[in-house]
Parts: structure tokens; sequence; C-alpha cells
């Protein structure tokens, strides 16, 4: 006997294995599609398979590039202090955190403030000119490549290309205020 159910399941079982034959032929002829030129005479059909293979291509590239590694605020919401201390060893040769400044600015109570802000300290032209406030995501990018950020700053620093090592030294940094 059929009733009403086992039809329902076996038109499931049927359209499930249609979409997988569907599926794995796209999966197929982007496989062993050799390019635009391979099948000419095969007609339409062909080039639209391949347009889709494309789009599929595209979004897994998409997909790939977010995987390269966590955006910056999900590193700095688990990043360390006290490993941070240590990165700002780099940082001691011109910069103190307890108000006074060296060859540079003091940068207890940096994240957050306004650029060029501290009084009584001469800033070069493009620093001062540059605006806005260390916020934690605009600091990581200057600290990345504080010349390429500030061009012309005065502040002689290479930068620090580890994304890990900038979120450690910016959550030292939000420490001392
Ligand atoms: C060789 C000296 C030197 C080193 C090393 C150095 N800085 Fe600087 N820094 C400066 C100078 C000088 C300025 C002022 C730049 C200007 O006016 O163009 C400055 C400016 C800054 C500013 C902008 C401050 C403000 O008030 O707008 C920040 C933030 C900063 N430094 C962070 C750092 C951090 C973090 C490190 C270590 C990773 C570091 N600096 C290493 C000399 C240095």
């Amino acid at each position: 006997m059929f009733n009403t159910m086992t039809v329902t399941k076996a038109a499931g079982a049927l359209i499930g294995s249609l979409l997988f034959l569907l599926l794995a032929s796209w999966f197929a002829s982007s496989l062993y599609h050799v390019g635009p030129t391979g099948h000419v005479a095969e007609g339409e059909a062909h080039p639209q398979a391949y347009s889709i293979a494309v789009a599929d291509a595209e979004a897994g590239g998409e997909e790939a590039a977010a995987e390269e590694g966590p955006d910056f605020a999900t590193l700095l919401a688990s990043a360390d202090a006290a490993a941070g201390e240590k990165v700002f060893g780099k940082c001691k040769a011109c910069h103190k955190v307890d108000g006074t400044d060296g060859v540079g600015p003091h940068l207890n109570g940096v994240v957050g403030r306004a650029v060029a802000s501290v009084g009584g300290f001469s800033y070069s032209d493009p620093m001062t000119a540059h605006g806005g406030a260390w916020d934690p995501e605009p600091l990581q990018v200057f600290l990345t490549d504080p010349k390429g950020v500030v061009p012309g700053t005065k502040m002689a620093f290479a930068g620090l290309k580890k994304a890990e090592e900038r979120a450690n030294l910016i959550a030292y940094l939000q420490s001392v205020q």
C-alpha cells in the first residue's frame, strides 16, 4: 500500500538524488573543463556550466581570504597585555608611560587619545595634519607601517609586522592610563 507518507518520502529521495547529481555534474565540469576555448562545438549548455563553476570558485576565494586570520578586534579581545609590555620594549627608547615625554610623546592613555594632542610636545607637521584619534584600529594600522601611514612622521620606527604583537601591545597600552 502506498500512503501519502510513502509517496512523499519517495519523491523527496528522488529530488534529493537529482540535486546531488546536478551538483556533482557542476563540480565535475569545474574539474574537467579545460578552458573557454575547449569545447566550442558542444553548444550553449557548456559555457553556462562553466560560468557557474567560476562563480562558485569566486565565492570560495572570498571565504579563503576571510580565513587568513581573525580580524584585529578579535585578536585584541584575547590579547595578552603582559606579552604586550615586552613588545613595548621596542618603543621605550623614545616613549614613556609615566606622563613625561621623551623623543616621542608619552603613551600612557594613548588609546582613544586625539592624534598629536599632547600639549608641549613638538609634533611634525604631517602628524599634526593627520587628525583622528588613536582608537585600536587606526593605531594598529599606524604601528604596522608608521612611515607608510603618516608619510614624513619623525617617528623613526620600521613597524610591527605581526598582528599578534600589535594586539598584545595595544592591550598593554590600554592598561596604562
Ligand atoms: C626612535 C624613536 C621612536 C620609537 C622607537 C617609537 N616611536 Fe612612536 N613616536 C616617536 C616620535 C618622534 C613621535 C612623534 C611623531 C611625529 O610628530 O611625527 C612618535 C609618535 C607616536 C605616536 C603618536 C602619538 C600622538 O600623541 O599622536 C604613537 C601612537 C606612537 N608613536 C607609538 C609608538 C609605539 C607603540 C612604538 C613601539 C612599537 C613607537 N611609537 C616607537 C618616536 C618613536
